[in-house]
């Protein structure tokens, strides 16, 4: 049967996810908010690149989809407005930086990762828009939350 015919031949199509937005709202060095299925969500377009991470904060819900960029050991990362968390874009990973003491000196050490802890989702760019597909990672709040690395209770007055 010819349905059947064209089902063998053709790959099906792949679905592209939740459309945020348009690819030009979104330039080089930009960003993108959007609400999917109740989460909240920002893609960022960085060297020529699409990422998307959850937006809000896993530590105490800071507005980490608009801190600022930063370079961590290569990586880059997104740095919380609450507590200056820093949050790979690409994995989700939380990096802290270890201490090492030397001739009665406290030294920052090497940048060292927490693991996982923010979600990250795919983000595929198609005929001039953007589309989000919500991630099954695991849970990396639970995984934050099994670590101790919950609960601060938000940011504290200056
Ligand atoms: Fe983001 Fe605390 S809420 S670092």
């Amino acid at each position: 049967e010819a349905g059947d015919q064209t089902a063998q031949n053709e790959s099906p199509a792949k679905p592209l996810g939740t459309c945020v937005g348009d690819s030009k709202s979104c330039p080089e060095g930009g960003r993108l908010h959007a609400k999917i299925e109740g989460r909240y969500v920002s893609v960022l377009r960085i060297d020529g690149k699409l990422f998307c991470i959850d937006s809000i904060c896993f530590h105490a819900g800071g507005p980490l989809g608009i801190g600022d960029i930063e370079d961590v050991n290569g990586h880059k990362c997104l740095v919380c407005p609450w507590h200056f968390y820093k949050i790979d874009i690409q994995t989700g990973d939380k990096y802290y930086q270890g201490l090492e003491f030397k001739d009665g000196k406290m030294l920052g050490g090497e940048w060292k990762s927490n693991g996982v802890r923010q979600r990250v989702h795919p983000v595929v760019e198609e005929s001039g828009k953007i589309y989000v597909t919500l991630s099954t990672q695991p849970d990396a709040e639970a995984a934050a939350t099994a670590a101790g690395l919950l609960g601060c209770g938000g940011p504290t007055a200056a």
